[in-house]
């Protein structure tokens, strides 16, 4: 990295899974790192001290992404913390309390998804994409940049949780969106789209992918890790993906790719 000032990134659901895989591979790069999450702080010492060992300072901030007073509470606190920002990654989302058939799924589930999954990242973009254009006048050499943590699901249809499908569809476009909208402006933004990748999330479904991989779901044979997402969106944010604002990168192991 060329600059002598440490990068400062935003990662929201930053203490566990894919985020804290996000946030693994960008410390060890050389970033220091804003944290969001619901749990208190004193629930993700764990996750924040091994962090902060590896030599990043690492600033972690509750609250929920799905109101707008959290929102502004993450991103203020983030300013006055390290008076600087350079990158977001909009990674905090969840799967529906029940997986629902189409057909049964609740409006209430709709709507609490999408609060979380699309309006939380969609509003809080809103607001760190000015910070981030000012960083990058003032600094033009350091890196900068966002990246919307959507799903394979935003294309690939699961009838059981189709809140879920609809949400990260949605996403997709407010990547698209806010890409075009910041590209004249020199913040490049990427949709990355994971597959099935071994978290939290997945723990009650694990047996049941178990047997589909065994079965040749995904062409590359294996789960996926946050460590398989974390290296791409660090590659992503380092600016070493030049030229590509508003591409889909899948993290998937070819899942996505149509087959006959
Ligand atoms: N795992 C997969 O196979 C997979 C595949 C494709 C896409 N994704 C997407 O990747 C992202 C991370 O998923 P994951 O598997 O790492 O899930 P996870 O292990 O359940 O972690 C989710 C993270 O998001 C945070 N979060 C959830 N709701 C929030 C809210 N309302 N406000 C603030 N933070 C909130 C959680 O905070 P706390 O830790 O405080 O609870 C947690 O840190 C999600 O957007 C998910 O949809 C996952």
């Amino acid at each position: 990295m060329s600059t002598t000032r440490r990068p400062v990134a935003l990662i929201t659901g930053g203490t566990r899974g894919i985020g804290l895989g996000i946030a693994r591979v960008l410390a060890s790069r050389g970033w220091d790192l804003a944290l969001g999450g619901m749990r208190p702080a004193p629930e993700v010492e764990g996750a924040v001290g091994e962090l902060r060992d590896s030599g990043a300072d690492v600033f972690y901030v509750a609250g929920d992404i799905a109101k707008a007073a959290d929102r502004s509470a993450l991103v203020d606190a983030t300013e006055a913390h390290f008076g600087r920002l350079n990158a977001l990654v909009n990674n905090a989302g969840r799967a529906p309390r029940v997986r629902a058939d189409l057909l049964e799924a609740t409006e209430e589930s709709f709507e609490d998804v999408l609060r979380t999954n699309l309006n939380g990242p969609y509003f809080l973009t809103q607001r760190v994409a000015p910070r981030l254009v000012r960083q990058r006048r003032a600094a033009p050499g350091e890196p900068v940049g966002i990246v919307f943590v959507t799903s394979v699901s935003a294309t690939m249809v699961s009838p059981n949780r189709g809140e879920y499908c609809v949400s990260k569809a949605g996403l997709a476009m407010a990547a698209s969106l806010f890409a075009v909208r910041l590209a004249a402006d020199g913040v490049p933004v990427f949709d990355v789209r994971p597959g099935v990748i071994a978290t939290d999330m997945t723990a009650t479904v694990k047996e049941a992918y178990d047997q589909r991989i065994a079965d040749g779901l995904i062409p590359s044979g294996r789960w996926g890790t946050p460590e398989d997402v974390g290296k791409m969106v660090a590659a992503l944010l380092a600016g070493d993906v030049p030229y590509a604002t508003g591409s889909v990168i899948h993290v998937d192991g070819g899942l996505a790719v149509p087959r006959l």
